[in-house]
């Protein structure tokens, strides 16, 4: 069971109100060292451009320690079902735990069922990359579509752009998730059946916008290589095993995870197959091991050194006493467009919540709403509001400081973009500075003054390696665990997907 401590009860938060009425957590130049905070060699988080200071983070740490946080990482880690509306443990860290220590759920230790799985994942897609499993006519394996939507998609399709670098140059993943069939014919048009390879990844197998998908392109490809050959090009992914075997997924190419693995968060379970077989079985493998590393800090680290537990505390700050009702993200480097998509539906997904642990209706804020673009693509877009809006939005600037190809130039160039909006964002340029810079004699002057001091946090990782992607995202997974934590939430299920299923389905019978 969580703590189900109203947050607003607590004498942290009391005291976090007249701190922040008092205007007090001016930033403190002084000690920007100590607001560095780094995960062994992958990556540093840069907090001292933060509206907080030492005071606040002792007022967040309290607020932390009074709504039980302590208990309820044990207890996520440990497979307490803290998923209690659904009866439900959590244990996606146990997917990437690589200790051997077991992990019971139901008086089952789950952990050889996890290595039965990963070994099973491998050897599959060795044989895939060695061409011992091909199509029905012999050909090697060159596309894998993975039909899924939701966490059986996004977490994939974010990792394998984030990890181009490392793709095995024989094969392209595709993704067909929404219910719109003219991509979906527009892809099967242009790929060669008889060399790809169809992954139905759906935690229930009863999803509409992947089971309509699945079965069309099951029949497609019935009518195109014959009722005897299309289960050969079909693997199935998922919770519910006899349901895909229904559906008529052979056994060999059924690969499972559980109920406890929440989709938003199964990237590291047997969902994750399109990444290993976009990159390899190792480098998937060292993305576990990433976020295993995160794991480890996350449980380790003492509190004011804790990444996930600052960032989310944070979070918390800007969200409930500054008011922010959003948040961006900001990555300095294409490969990272589509972050922004994951951390959506880990976020929002799971913290867009207005009922508490009691079933009471929340007095304060929850989840802010999670968005962003590509840095300097965003600089010509809508930083304008984030330099002079009337908004105040915290943002998460990310930049991989090695790159790997030989164009000096870019990289120079999207260095110093980075470095020069957070200056801007943060010290802004004052009327006086606006004047020596422009000149007396010009009419708009105040136009073209920064107030600066906006919410940034600089996130800046070595290299994008599987290691560091892995660490990050677990980063980002642990910190809206720690937010539902304190905004007494249940942050793992999402009854607020149902209603509009459940008319969609009354439409669809409405119009036969
Ligand atoms: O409708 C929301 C949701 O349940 C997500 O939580 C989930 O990731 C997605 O749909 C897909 O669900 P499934 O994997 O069962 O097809």
């Amino acid at each position: 069971m969580l703590p189900k401590i109203n947050p607003t009860t607590t004498e942290a938060w009391e005291k976090l109100l007249q701190h922040y009425t008092s205007q007090d957590y001016r930033l403190q130049k002084a000690q920007p060292e100590e607001f560095k905070k780094t995960i062994e060699a992958l990556f540093q988080v840069d907090y001292q451009y933060g509206l907080w200071n030492t005071t606040t983070v002792a007022l967040l740490l309290q607020l932390a320690k009074e709504t039980q946080l302590e208990q309820a990482i044990e207890a996520l880690f440990t497979g307490v079902k803290i998923n209690e509306t659904e009866d439900r443990a959590v244990l996606h860290t146990a997917l990437r735990d690589g200790s051997q220590q077991p992990i019971y759920v139901n008086k089952e230790n789950i952990q050889p069922k996890v290595e039965k799985e990963l070994s099973k994942m491998k050897e599959f897609v060795e044989q895939v990359h060695e061409g011992k499993v091909v199509g029905s006519t012999g050909k090697k394996i060159k596309h894998i579509v993975n039909i899924g939507i939701g966490g059986s998609a996004i977490g994939p399709r974010m990792v394998i752009e984030a990890l181009d670098g490392y793709r095995n140059a024989d094969i392209r993943v595709h993704f067909v998730s929404s219910i719109d069939a003219e991509p979906i014919l527009n892809l099967l048009e242009d790929i060669d059946l008889e060399a790809s390879l169809f992954l139905i990844v759906s935690k229930t197998f009863t999803t509409l916008e992947t089971m309509t998908n699945a079965r069309f392109i099951k029949q497609y490809v019935i009518d195109r290589l014959g009722q005897e050959h299309w289960q050969k090009h079909f693997v199935g992914i998922t919770a519910s095993p006899e349901t895909a075997l229904e559906f008529g997924i052979s056994k060999s190419q059924l690969f499972e995870f559980w109920d406890w693995v929440c989709g938003r968060f199964s990237l590291w379970s047997s969902v994750g197959l399109s990444i290993a077989l976009a990159i390899g079985y190792e480098e998937y493998e060292n993305l576990l091991k990433g976020a295993e590393k995160m794991d480890q800090h996350f449980r380790t680290v003492e509190w004011k050194d804790n990444l996930p537990i600052l960032h989310a505390l944070l979070g918390i700050w800007y969200t409930n006493f500054h008011g922010c009702q959003t948040q961006a993200i900001i990555p300095y480097n294409h490969c990272l467009r589509e972050l922004k998509l994951y951390l959506q539906q880990a976020a929002m997904e799971s913290n867009g919540k207005s009922v508490d642990r009691n079933g009471k209706p929340v007095d304060y804020a929850t989840c802010p709403v999670i968005w962003g673009e590509v840095g300097n693509d965003a600089q010509h877009s809508f930083f304008q509001l984030l330099h002079q809006g009337t908004v105040k939005i915290p943002s998460d600037f990310i930049l991989i400081e090695d790159h790997k190809h030989d164009c000096d130039e870019h990289h120079g160039h999207l260095i110093a973009n980075y470095h020069a909006q957070i200056k801007a964002l943060t010290q802004g340029r004052d009327l006086e500075a606006t004047l020596a810079y422009i000149g007396p004699s010009k009419m708009d002057i105040q136009h073209r003054v920064f107030a600066g001091k906006k919410p940034v946090t600089p996130i800046l990782l070595k290299e994008l390696t599987p290691e560091s992607l892995g660490a990050l995202l677990a980063m980002y997974e642990h910190t809206y665990f720690v937010q539902g934590v304190i905004w007494n939430v249940y942050s793992f299920d999402q009854w607020g997907v149902e209603l509009g299923k459940t008319l969609a389905k009354e439409g669809m019978v409405n119009s036969e």
